[in-house]
């Protein structure tokens, strides 16, 4: 039986530590050094609608202003990149997030190439050759803490990671990296995945496909971060098939509860970060 990572938890203390850091911030700089967060919504998708309330409501929470900029799905690419300049050149803007995904006829990355990186709340401008994250892409950085909050030293452990995506596959390799871990990352285009995944002391999912990653792919004893949140008849699911990868496992991320809302208690680390720099 594997014990559970309790991402739920772990999140609640990190944005405790957030409320604190900007109460902080505030007593000593002032009201106008209060972290905020602008979060650009782009269509009418219900999923991504809910997740910038909640994202707005956690803010609220620690100490965080948020403004919520809602715009219509037939908003142009145009329209857009001259609202992300505005909120750029805005000095009373601090954060900036544009929930992903954007209607078809919008490129995401002129979008987020557009986003100021001292702004983009994200982290996904973190460069690569950076030894120094404290802007770091949120799920990386989440899967980081909760890898360290659970006792898990990835230094010298071979750590697989299924997914190449920007977001979050190759600044995870990255952050891992950074981490001493030895590194090997897998994607679809991989051939015989599970020769690969069965090697793993630390195995990170992030493919987007429910209940992929299946028992027999795990190494006895290994440590498992599911990354994925699909809904299958309206219920989540994760990447990975939890009824047969958990008796194998010796630590394992349930979804819901798992990295969800570590990512998003990330977030406002960010947030806090990026407005501390700014009173510096
Ligand atoms: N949509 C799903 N996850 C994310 C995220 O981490 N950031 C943004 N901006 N959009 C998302």
């Amino acid at each position: 039986m594997a014990t559970l990572i309790d991402g739920k938890a772990i999140a609640q203390k990190v944005k405790e530590e957030v409320a604190l850091g900007s109460q902080k911030l505030v007593a000593e700089r002032g009201e106008d050094a209060r972290p905020n967060m602008t979060l650009v919504l782009v269509g009418s998708d219900a999923v991504s609608k809910r997740l910038v309330d909640l994202k707005a409501k956690d803010c609220e929470a620690a100490g965080i202003t948020p403004t919520v900029i809602a715009m219509s799905e037939s908003t142009s690419e145009e329209k857009l990149l001259r609202l992300i300049d505005r909120l750029n050149r805005d000095d009373d803007v601090k954060a900036i997030l544009c929930q992903l995904p954007v209607p078809d006829h919008i490129s995401t990355k002129r979008l987020l190439a557009a986003i100021a990186p001292e702004k983009d709340v994200d982290g996904f401008s973190a460069r690569i050759d950076s030894d120094d994250y404290d802007v770091a892409a949120c799920t990386p950085a989440a899967v980081m803490r909760m890898l360290r909050e659970s006792g898990v030293d990835v230094a010298g452990k071979h750590c697989v990671v299924v997914g190449r995506s920007n977001i979050v596959g190759k600044p995870m390799a990255i952050q891992l990296l950074l981490n001493d871990a030895t590194v090997t990352v897998c994607h679809s285009k991989t051939a015989d995945l599970a020769e690969h995944t069965r090697r793993a002391d630390i195995l990170i999912v992030a493919v987007g496909r429910p209940r992929f990653i299946t028992g027999d792919m795990v190494k006895e004893g290994a440590v498992v971060i599911d990354v994925g949140m699909n809904y299958i008849e309206g219920r989540p699911v994760g990447d990975v098939d939890f009824a047969s990868v958990e008796p194998k496992a010796s630590k394992i991320t349930p979804v819901p509860g798992g990295v969800g809302p570590m990512t998003r208690a990330y977030l406002l680390v960010n947030a806090l970060t990026l407005a501390e720099r700014r009173a510096k």
